[in-house]
């Protein structure tokens, strides 16, 4: 049985706000979860009603093998990080990590050593005498895990735990809450609206929209096959192009006409497209699937467009090009060289078409 399980659970708040709705996960135990989504998707929501902080209006939650829609906080064993750490200020870091295993009668000698295992792991022993004032954001972070390791919890819960830190701090403690998680290996389950931070910290994610579960899977299914368009435009950098047009068959072939170009479909798509003929699609393709078209072996006319570039973003190893078609805005990334696309300038490219996705243009839901 999964350690974390919830069951068509729903959140509707008094005003008739829909934050959840019909919400089913199991999370296995040592699991890294990753819940993400845009801001008021429902994401903290959902953690909070794990954490009991807020009631479920209908559906069960189970951890282990026990429903806790009737229990208490702080007797769900679990412990959760907050954004902002609720730190006591007026404690030292010892306390702060001490308060919680004091308020449960631990003995004075258990208290210490579970506080000072916590923070050798977090390499915050120098710190245990000092005020949450005098440490940085990244040190205040780190006492924050740390009151919820010193718990020893089933599963740990953290609500958008690094989005205080700047961008150097967020990246170096990402690698360290993935080293914590291999060490303690204790469930866990995080929330943001970070898809890089979803993307390398989730063994599997849950992408949300609008209080709803969209997909769940790990980081390169989600990637490679999304099920619908938001879904593929939420996951990757830069977003995934999108570009609505035409099926249409010409000579017993299947193209995708955008007005401004037309672009051969692979055969195996042949037969879940046919019954689109005519009508209007949604193509996708990631920026990395376009290609410089002298630095391809794989272009033919059907393959190949015309394009004008109007941005050329230098990133180093690569070029980031903002290409119009004349109807049409794409980016491409491509391999940094020499002599780059001057904007101004039409070039040809060409789109990977074993990496397209289709949509359908009224669900939006993947088509291939
Ligand atoms: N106590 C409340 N009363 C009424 N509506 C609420 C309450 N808390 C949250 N909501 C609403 O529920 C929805 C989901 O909120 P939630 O805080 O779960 O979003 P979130 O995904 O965590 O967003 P963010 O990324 O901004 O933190 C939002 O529309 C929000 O306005
Ligand atoms: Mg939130």
């Amino acid at each position: 049985m999964a350690q974390v399980s919830l069951r068509q659970v729903t959140k509707v708040f008094p005003g008739g706000v829909v934050a959840v709705k019909d919400f089913n996960l199991g999370v296995e135990s040592k699991e890294f979860v990753v819940i993400v989504g845009p801001s008021g998707c429902g994401k903290s929501t959902t953690l909070r009603m794990i954490a009991g902080l807020e009631e479920v209006t209908s559906g069960e939650i189970y951890i282990g093998d026990k429903l806790v829609n009737d229990v208490p906080p702080k007797d769900r064993n679990i412990a959760m990080v907050f954004q902002n750490y609720a730190l006591y200020p007026h404690m030292n870091v010892y306390e702060n990590l001490a308060f919680g295993l004091r308020l449960r009668g631990y003995t004075k000698a258990e208290i210490n050593e579970r506080v000072k295992e916590a923070a050798r792991i977090l390499g915050i022993t120098h710190l245990l005498e000092r005020r949450p004032k005098e440490l940085s954001g990244g040190e205040k972070q780190r006492v924050a895990v740390g009151r919820a390791i010193v718990r020893k919890p089933l599963v740990f819960l953290f609500d958008e735990p690094l989005s205080n830190l700047d961008a150097k701090m967020r990246v170096q403690m990402r690698t360290e809450l993935n080293k914590l998680h291999n060490r303690l290996q204790t469930t866990m389950i995080y929330v943001t609206h970070d898809q890089v931070e979803a993307m390398t910290l989730g063994s599997r994610i849950v992408v949300m929209k609008e209080g709803v579960i969209q997909q769940v899977g790990d980081p390169l299914t989600l990637y490679n096959r999304p099920v619908n368009k938001f879904v593929a435009g939420f996951i990757g950098t830069p977003p995934m192009n999108f570009v609505p047009g035409r099926i249409i068959k010409l000579n017993g072939k299947y193209f995708f006409d955008e007005g401004k170009f037309k672009v051969k479909i692979l055969e195996s798509m042949f037969e879940v497209l046919e019954k689109y003929e005519g009508k209007e699609v949604i193509l996708g393709i990631r920026a990395e699937d376009i290609y410089d078209k002298f630095f391809t072996t794989h272009s033919s006319p059907e393959n190949t467009i015309d394009v004008l570039v109007e941005i050329v973003e230098p990133m180093g190893s690569e070029i980031y090009l903002y290409l119009n078609t004349g109807k049409n805005s794409l980016i491409a990334r491509v391999r940094g060289m020499v002599r780059p696309p001057q904007v101004s300038q039409r070039i040809e490219v060409v789109l990977d078409m074993n990496k397209v996705h289709f949509f359908d243009k009224d669900t939006e839901k993947a088509i291939v």
